[in-house]
């Protein structure tokens, strides 16, 4: 059948952890949402694997062919969907593994943003925003992240040439990174669970579980969400997105260790 949303909302990785908490809070915010992920476990969840871009145009075309999109008012897009794997110097590890990494990362990250581009770029919604969820990563090295911290940098390059792209188009988005800090979530499971010749300071990593530094990941979909609809977001002089290169970093509980 079809719908007609006002709001709409795509969502990579919103099968669990932050991913599922940004979809429910943009519910809560009256969005019709789209996740796309490999478990897609909710009624409102597309299959998708971004180890296999070749899959996301036709699965985008699919999941928005359903909907009649003329009276859509707002656009808003997460990347949130990130792998952790492998842990490790990068030279250590199977090919298989480090490609699979730079794809659904860096490469599939930015085949979604292209695919709804082609999609909504003309269309005059009234707001369309994108957020790609960062890491402190990005900016802080740790060995046995160089595929993770050099992924999640690349994006946020990605992220701000986007954003001027967008300044020179009639309808443009509104495009901006956001780092939610260190989160209670199955993605710190698995950096705690690393071999420490594999992640040197796992053991801070630990720790810090251990002392209750890890944030609540529906509190930070909240913050998240309320920065993506924020009218102080909009691309235009004096904005946050025209001055701070499109990067949005809500502050951590504690010292960045993610
Ligand atoms: N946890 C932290 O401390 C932390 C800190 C800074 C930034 N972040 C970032 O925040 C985002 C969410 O992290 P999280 O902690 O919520 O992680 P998580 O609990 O491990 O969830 C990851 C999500 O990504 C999806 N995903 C992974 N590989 C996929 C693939 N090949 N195709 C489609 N979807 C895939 C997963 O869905 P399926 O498994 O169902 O496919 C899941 O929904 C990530 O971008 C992460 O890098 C996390």
């Amino acid at each position: 059948m079809t719908s007609s949303p006002r709001s709409l909302a795509l969502v990579t990785g919103g099968s669990r952890g932050l991913g599922h908490q940004i979809c429910l809070q943009l519910r809560e915010q009256g969005f019709q949402v789209q996740e796309f992920s490999r478990a897609a476990p909710h009624p409102w969840s597309v299959m998708l694997d971004l180890g296999r871009p070749q899959d996301i145009r036709p699965t985008l075309d699919r999941a928005l062919g359903d909907l009649d999109l003329d009276g859509l008012d707002r656009l808003v897009v997460v990347g949130n969907a990130g792998s952790l794997a492998p842990i490790g110097p990068s030279w250590r590890q199977p090919r298989e593994a480090l490609r699979q990494h730079l794809q659904i990362n860096l490469g599939s990250a930015i085949e979604f943003y292209d695919a709804v581009l082609a999609h909504f770029q003309h269309r005059p919604v009234v707001r369309k925003v994108i957020g790609h969820i960062t890491s402190g990563a990005a900016h802080r090295p740790h060995a046995g992240l160089s595929l993770y911290g050099a992924t999640k940098a690349g994006m946020e390059q990605y992220i701000r040439a986007l954003a001027e792209e967008q300044r020179s188009q009639a309808h443009p988005f509104t495009a901006v990174a956001l780092d939610p800090g260190a989160l209670d979530t199955d993605m710190q499971a698995q950096i705690r669970a690393a071999a420490v010749e594999d992640l040197p300071v796992v053991t801070d990593f630990i720790n810090r579980q251990r002392q209750g530094r890890l944030r609540d990941p529906a509190v930070v979909a909240h913050t998240l969400v309320a920065a993506l609809l924020s009218p102080t977001l909009e691309p235009g002089p004096g904005s946050p997105a025209d001055h701070a290169g499109a990067s949005v970093h809500l502050q951590p509980a504690a010292p960045a260790l993610h």
